[in-house]
């Protein structure tokens, strides 16, 4: 019965997409919508204090992410060893040291192991750390050439050598001016990368990364109501924070998680299920990111689940062509993340991922802020590009495409610098 519900919502969800091939990116095309009240119960019960938020809304919240959106993560998947490759790596002539740890998995005859490379200022006891995933291994974020190879699947990009899903010397170096590593050391800051693929290959195939590791005997794809590839790489993230708790070189207790895209999309999921991390940065992260799905503009769920329908949980489908059914919004997800500071990014061209949205969102997700005694955005209207806004909640919209810059970077570290170096005593 189950599976004919769910076969006939699939039906459903292809015709909406036939009707929605045609991208809507005018604000005068926006359906009338209304947002889910993100500060009263299911029950209907007003929010007044953080209590009331953190018994009862907040959990209710993170059911229904995990049931309609991004699927629910096993509990029982730890790390099994961890191997450390290399503990005081040198680069940037002495200024950065590097490290790098493998966490492994082990079940069954399964294992599934995830490189972690981490640059922390030479000389700092305990550094705060940003934290996040690259798209095609660790080695293409710098030229160091010392940086471990990825033996995971990788898409092809014959341009950067990448072929039959293997990386080869030539990609080393192709994503640093994604990754200012420098100017985060000489900030005072460490950065640690994992590959996504490492924890779960981004492509349609349930049979590789961390999934098969939760399946019953006969199973081989998550079931309707658990994870897809956003949640494993949230999980992955979870995980590489166990790890820094053991690591004297880090500050645990001041992890940025960040993510560009649909690792952005990760990074918020992230940040709202682990409430470890101590500041979520979202950079252009768009539909099932930081944007309201609500707004219909530019991805939609109909869209992005047709393309990429491995990132949800199948129930997701349901609300292709159907925003206005979805018990939630994209603002609920941000909100899970106060009372730590949040910051959102944007970028003028990039219309696909919504930027209105995104700051809708944000500003939504204030409310939470505030029963906390804290600030969430300091403005009510999207500021001009180049024109970043904080408070414990900041914002920003570059100039440019999708991408993430060493403009954005910029942000990042002073936004940075104000949480945790400038708050006022409380
Ligand atoms: C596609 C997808 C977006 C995603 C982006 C990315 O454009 O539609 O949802 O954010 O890829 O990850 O680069």
């Amino acid at each position: 019965m189950r599976y004919l519900v769910f076969s006939l919502s699939f039906i459903i969800s292809f015709n909406l997409f036939a009707q929605q091939t045609d991208v809507n990116y005018d604000e005068n095309e926006i359906p009338d919508y209304k947002l889910p009240k993100l500060l009263i119960t299911e029950s209907g019960r007003k929010v007044k204090n953080v209590k009331r938020w953190e018994k009862k809304r907040r959990p209710e919240l993170l059911e229904i992410f995990k049931h309609e959106i991004y699927g629910n993560i096993p509990e029982e998947i730890d790390i099994s060893d961890v191997i450390v490759h290399e503990e005081n790596g040198v680069f940037f002539d002495g200024l950065a040291k590097r490290k790098q740890v493998e966490i492994i998995f082990k079940k069954d005859d399964r294992e599934l192991s995830a490189d972690i490379l981490i640059y922390t200022p030479k000389d700092s006891v305990k550094a705060p750390v940003f934290v996040g995933y690259n798209f095609s291994g660790n080695h293409t974020i710098s030229y160091d050439p010392n940086i471990r190879l990825t033996e995971s699947w990788v898409p092809d990009n014959p341009s950067w050598g990448i072929v039959h899903n293997q990386v080869t010397e030539q990609s080393r170096g192709v994503a640093t001016d994604k990754w200012p590593v420098k100017k985060m050391i000489e900030a005072g800051y460490g950065v640690a990368t994992v590959y996504c693929g490492d924890i779960d290959p981004d492509r349609d195939n349930f049979q590789d990364g961390i999934h098969p590791f939760s399946y019953q005997l006969g199973q081989f794809r998550p079931g309707y109501d658990e994870w897809g590839s956003i949640s494993a790489w949230a999980w992955g993230l979870s995980k590489v924070m166990d790890y820094f708790t053991t690591d004297q070189d880090i500050d645990s207790t001041k992890v940025m998680v960040f993510g560009f895209s649909r690792m952005g999309k990760a990074a918020v999921w992230a940040a709202a299920l682990d409430q470890r991390f101590a500041m979520c940065i979202s950079n252009n992260s768009g539909c099932m990111g930081a944007a309201l799905s609500r707004r219909r503009i530019g991805e939609t769920i109909g869209i992005i689940t047709y393309h990429f329908p491995h990132w949800f949980c199948e129930n997701l489908n349901k609300y292709s062509g159907h925003e206005d059914k979805l018990p939630i919004d994209q603002h609920m997800l941000l909100g899970m993340i106060a009372p730590r500071p949040l910051y959102v990014t944007s970028a003028t061209a990039d219309l696909w991922s919504d930027p209105k949205g995104e700051f809708l969102s944000t500003l939504e997700a204030g409310k939470v802020y505030e029963l906390y005694g804290k600030k969430g955005l300091p403005v009510t209207e999207m500021p001009a590009p180049n024109t970043p806004v904080s408070e414990t909640v900041g914002y920003h919209i570059r100039t440019g495409k999708h991408d993430i810059t060493p403009y954005d970077w910029e942000q990042f570290i002073n936004f940075a610098n104000k949480q945790f170096y400038s708050q006022p005593e409380e």
